[in-house]
């Protein structure tokens, strides 16, 4: 195994599931790659979550040659038989239509234009099924974590490297939302509210907090929400910022933290295989 490669040990044995049930989920960012096998009926993950650096640049094929070691890997446990049918779901921090990556933000501009999960699929001949890094990490929180049985209008923030945003309604997602690059004071909002720009701008916590606020006033605003789901780093300090918040809001937080991309990519990997379709537009159907 490659010495950059960070194993941890999940909960459950190749064993205690049946292969039906089992999918692998890969999370894509601009400084490591993370993936494992998961349980899809609980959001449970099986056998050994793997994580890799990024390859640099993060050009599509470097990057889908070292996803696909990662699949082998993960795969391994089980016989050629099982593991070979495992389908792949991967979270991308891009716009995603038909397959394709129409933007690319912390990554390689030359994702812009690749058609993803043709490529992905040639490479790993599986099944393969590509989301925005937001809806699919939004995806594990409604479907098993902090947005379970949550109806109405929901919000899954991912407040990281950049802020991105899941909408659903009814626990059914409306893909590629985009609105962390909503204007706020005439600039792109992530620049001064994703968690980088406290580091970047040299914010404290009530600082960076105020502007935190201030876009959600605006998401509150224009969308009337049901409940905030606060995910990705931020949201594991969020005791250092909730109290300066003051939107009506209700707010949760997210349950699955370091690992909602990797199950929400083995969810929509498991509905592409189970559909052998996709929604109109190509993405993810929660
Ligand atoms: C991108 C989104 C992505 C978010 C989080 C934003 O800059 O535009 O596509 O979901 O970052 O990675």
């Amino acid at each position: 195994m490659a010495p950059d490669t960070m194993v941890t040990t999940t909960g459950l044995t190749p064993t205690d599931v049946a292969p039906a049930d089992l999918a692998i989920g890969l999370d894509f960012g601009g400084s490591g790659i993370k993936g494992a096998v998961v349980d899809v009926r609980t959001g449970q993950l099986v056998g050994d979550r793997l994580r890799v650096p990024t390859p640099q640049p993060s050009v599509p094929h470097e990057v889908v040659a070292v996803m696909d070691g990662l699949v082998r890997r993960l795969a391994a446990p089980w016989s050629p038989s099982e593991g070979d049918g495992f389908p792949v779901g991967v979270g991308i921090p891009a716009v995603i239509r038909y397959g394709t990556t129409l933007t690319a933000a912390n990554i390689d501009s030359a994702w812009i234009g690749f058609p993803a999960e043709r490529e992905m699929g040639l490479a790993m001949r599986r099944t393969v099924a590509a989301g925005n890094d937001a809806d699919v990490a939004g995806l594990a929180e409604i479907r098993f974590g902090a947005g379970r049985d949550q109806p109405g209008l929901v919000f899954v923030l991912t407040i990281g490297t950049g802020i991105g945003t899941a909408l659903f309604i009814d626990g059914r997602l409306v893909p590629n939302t985009e609105l962390g690059h909503l204007e706020l004071r005439g600039r792109d909002a992530e620049e001064r509210v994703a968690e980088s720009a406290r580091d970047r701008l040299g914010l404290n916590w009530r600082e960076w907090a105020g502007g935190f606020d201030e876009y959600l006033h605006a998401l509150e605003r224009l969308f009337w929400p049901d409940l905030f789901i606060f995910g990705g780093g931020a949201s594991k300090r969020a005791d250092n910022y909730l109290s300066y918040l003051t939107v009506k809001t209700p707010i949760a937080l997210a349950t699955f933290r370091n690992n909602a991309g990797i199950v929400g990519g083995a969810l929509i990997a498991h509905e592409r295989r189970s559909r052998g379709s996709v929604s109109s537009s190509g993405e993810p159907i929660a």
